[in-house]
Order: C-alpha cells, then sequence, then structure tokens
C-alpha cells in the first residue's frame, strides 16, 4: 500500500478516462459530501459529513476560503459550491486529476443536446448516456482546480488566508509508506504547511477510516510543534440513512459502501 503515498500512482490511476467517464464518474472514498439522486437533487440526509460541515458554517458561506486538499474525483467541492460555499481551491498533487478535473468542469459548462451523441456515420445507433442526456450549461465560477503538493502549499497560497481546510484520505494516503522517517518528514511538512496556511481559528476538517482517536491521530494533532487551539472528533456514523423516494442504482451501489463509520477530527488554529 506504500504506493498511495505516490503521485505517480494517483497519475496512473486517474490518466485513462473519455469524456463521458469524465462527465459521469465522480468517486468519493469513505464517505461523499451528499450524493445525487437519479433526478439530480442533492441527498444527504443521514449522511453526516453535510450536516458536520454545514452545522460549522451555518452561515456566510460565500465568503469563506475553501481549499480540498488531496481533491481527487471527489464531487465534494461542486457540492459545497451547490449549497452556496463561493470560493472553493481543490488542490492534488496527481498531474492528471486535476486535468481531468478541469476538463469536468469545461465539459458542465456547455450546453449538451442529444444531438451531441448521434452515431457517426456509418457507426451502429446507441443511445445517449446519462451524461449526455439534454441540460443546459453548469457553471461553477469560484470552483477551482490547481495541482499542488500539500507539502509545499506555502509557494502557492497566501500563509493565513484560508478558512477551511479539508482532507478526506488524504493525509490517510500519506501514512502509506514503508519507509517511517520518510513519512514521518513527509506528514510533519503537511501539517505544517496546513497550519500556516490557515488564518488565525481556521478551521482544519482530516476526515479519516482511522478508528484510534486516543491513538496516531490523536497524538498527532495534539503535538506542541503545532499549537492548534482545539482538537475534537465526531463519528461520521452512516448506519441510519434513509434511501431516498428516487435513488439511482448508482446510489444504491454507493449507499451500501457507505454503510461503515468514519471520523472527522476538527482541528482548529
Ligand atoms: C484516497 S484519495 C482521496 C481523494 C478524495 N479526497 C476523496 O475523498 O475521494 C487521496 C488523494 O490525495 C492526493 N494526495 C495524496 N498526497 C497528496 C499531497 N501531498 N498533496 C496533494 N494531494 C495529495 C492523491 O493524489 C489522491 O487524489
Amino acid at each position: 500500500m506504500s504506493f498511495y503515498s505516490t503521485s505517480g500512482y494517483w497519475d496512473e490511476r486517474y490518466r485513462w478516462a473519455n469524456d463521458d467517464e469524465i462527465l459521469e464518474d465522480t468517486f468519493d472514498w469513505y464517505v461523499p459530501y451528499a450524493i445525487r439522486t437519479s433526478d439530480g437533487v442533492m441527498f444527504a440526509e443521514g449522511l453526516g459529513l453535510r450536516e458536520e460541515i454545514l452545522s460549522l458554517v451555518p452561515k456566510q458561506r460565500s465568503a469563506l476560503k475553501v481549499l480540498i486538499l488531496g481533491c481527487g474525483t471527489s464531487s465534494i467541492g461542486e457540492m459545497m459550491y451547490d449549497d452556496g460555499f463561493r470560493d472553493v481551491l481543490c488542490v492534488d498533487f496527481s498531474e492528471q486529476c486535476i486535468a481531468r478535473m478541469t476538463r469536468r468542469q469545461g465539459l458542465l459548462a456547455q450546453t449538451i443536446s442529444p444531438q451531441a451523441t448521434s452515431s457517426t456515420e456509418g457507426a451502429p445507433p446507441h443511445p445517449p448516456s446519462a451524461a449526455h442526456a439534454a441540460r443546459g450549461p453548469i457553471v461553477r465560477d469560484g470552483l477551482r482546480y490547481q495541482h499542488m503538493d500539500g507539502v509545499a502549499l506555502l509557494e502557492y497560497i497566501e500563509a493565513g488566508s484560508i478558512d477551511l481546510i479539508i482532507d478526506k484520505a488524504m493525509l490517510d494516503a500519506s501514512f502509506c509508506d514503508n519507509d517511517v522517517q520518510k513519512r514521518y518528514d513527509r506528514i510533519a511538512k503537511l501539517l505544517e504547511n496546513v497550519y500556516d496556511a490557515l488564518r488565525p481559528s481556521g478551521t482544519y476538517l482530516h476526515i479519516t477510516s482511522n478508528k484510534e482517536t486516543g491513538g496516531s491521530r490523536g497524538v498527532l494533532f495534539r503535538n506542541p510543534v503545532l499549537p492548534w487551539s482545539n482538537v475534537s472528533v465526531v463519528k461520521l456514523d452512516l448506519g441510519t440513512i434513509a434511501p431516498p423516494p428516487h435513488p439511482s442504482s448508482a446510489m444504491n451501489e454507493a449507499l451500501e459502501f457507505f454503510s461503515k463509520p468514519y471520523w472527522m477530527f476538527c482541528i482548529v488554529k
């Protein structure tokens, strides 16, 4: 599993996708922010993450600077934007990831007509995919994707400028390095950058499958080198999800996958 900590692995994983796949497939590790029903409505009841984030930021979301660290192909940036966050920067150290997500925003911004999928001359007709069902453009100004390594955030971002940093499974991936010293150095540098990028009283949310709240993660965040003012943890218990009225088949699969509990560390500068 050591490969999870390398950008090369993630580049390979994100590389091959055609436009249909880019439009149709987002993938969320652990728990999604919310999921969409087959008619496109955002559904989050019982999922935990959306409620937790919105309860931290009940109002004035549009003015907050949000950084999604190690965004992958997660839909969290889009969904937070749709919930009123208007300054969302998604970063990843995989260039392929950022190319793919940037392409996705470009495709979403185009108007899709059913003719867009009509077969080329001579080719057998095929039904339009869900991604290519007719729809108007979806433009999310203020949602940006940028190639960036978390260990060098401050080369790109002004120190003390970010209100909220969200890391879902990013630090967990960094833990997957068999070289203990390298792992320790990298994680220390990542956290130092996160700390410095946040404004005073800014919040770092670390969503993890690691339940040792008193163990490695707890120790890590209570490290006196970085004087966080508060560290708390909540369990994202997904056991109570009631399916919405029109679940898509993808959503049914997702509901099964998300039936495990995860943890969210809420770490305040
Ligand atoms: C397990 S995936 C999680 C993706 C996404 N956050 C989600 O919840 O679905 C880990 C992601 O973190 C990215 N990543 C790992 N280390 C990183 C680092 N030092 N800086 C930026 N991105 C990193 C990887 O490229 C990968 O996309």
